[in-house]
């Protein structure tokens, strides 16, 4: 049995969902696509910012195309508040679990977007408490409002 399934979501049109409860730092589904140089990725209107984005980020040089029906992870949501993330070295990529996810939750992860001049493109609808309103990385979101800056204890 599979541990996912597609459905309709809250967020945005489809998502993937818990098909029965899942552990924490359990591989739930792989991320597979066509690797592509950055350069493309800019170049090719594919990818223009106002289309639904199927892109993994693989380092500074180049990108995972995930826009391909035998990707089903590419269906998974960004959230503020993820129960997932994605790990793996190279091209073999998993989404895996980082809390206990209950059967019928939606899946998600941080989709890692940094912050700059077009930041506002991507409105964020995740609907968690600290959500802070566009898709933007954890790490940056106090760039959006400093309520998100994270205190070091000295
Ligand atoms: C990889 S797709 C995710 C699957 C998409 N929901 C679908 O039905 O094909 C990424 C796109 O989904 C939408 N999306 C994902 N997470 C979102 C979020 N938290 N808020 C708003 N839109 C989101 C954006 O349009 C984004 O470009
Ligand atoms: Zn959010």
């Amino acid at each position: 049995m599979k541990l996912y399934k597609i459905g309709y979501s809250k967020i945005n049109n489809k998502g993937l969902f818990a098909n029965k409860d899942i552990k924490k730092g359990t591989r739930i589904i792989n991320y597979v696509g066509k690797i592509i140089t950055k350069k493309e990725t800019e170049r090719n209107p594919k990818f223009d910012n106002n289309k639904a984005i199927y892109l993994y980020n693989l380092n500074n040089r180049y990108d995972l195309d995930g826009n391909f029906s035998y990707n089903t992870a590419r269906l998974i949501n960004h959230s503020c508040d993820p129960n997932c993330e994605v790990d793996g070295k190279g091209l073999k990529l998993w989404i895996s679990s980082i809390k206990d996810i209950k059967q019928g939750e939606e899946l998600s992860y941080d989709y890692g977007f940094g912050y700059d001049e077009d930041y506002k493109q991507f409105p964020c609808k995740c609907g968690a408490m600290n959500c802070c309103g566009y898709i933007v990385r954890e790490g940056s979101r106090w760039r959006i409002n400093k309520k998100f800056r994270k205190r070091t204890s000295k």
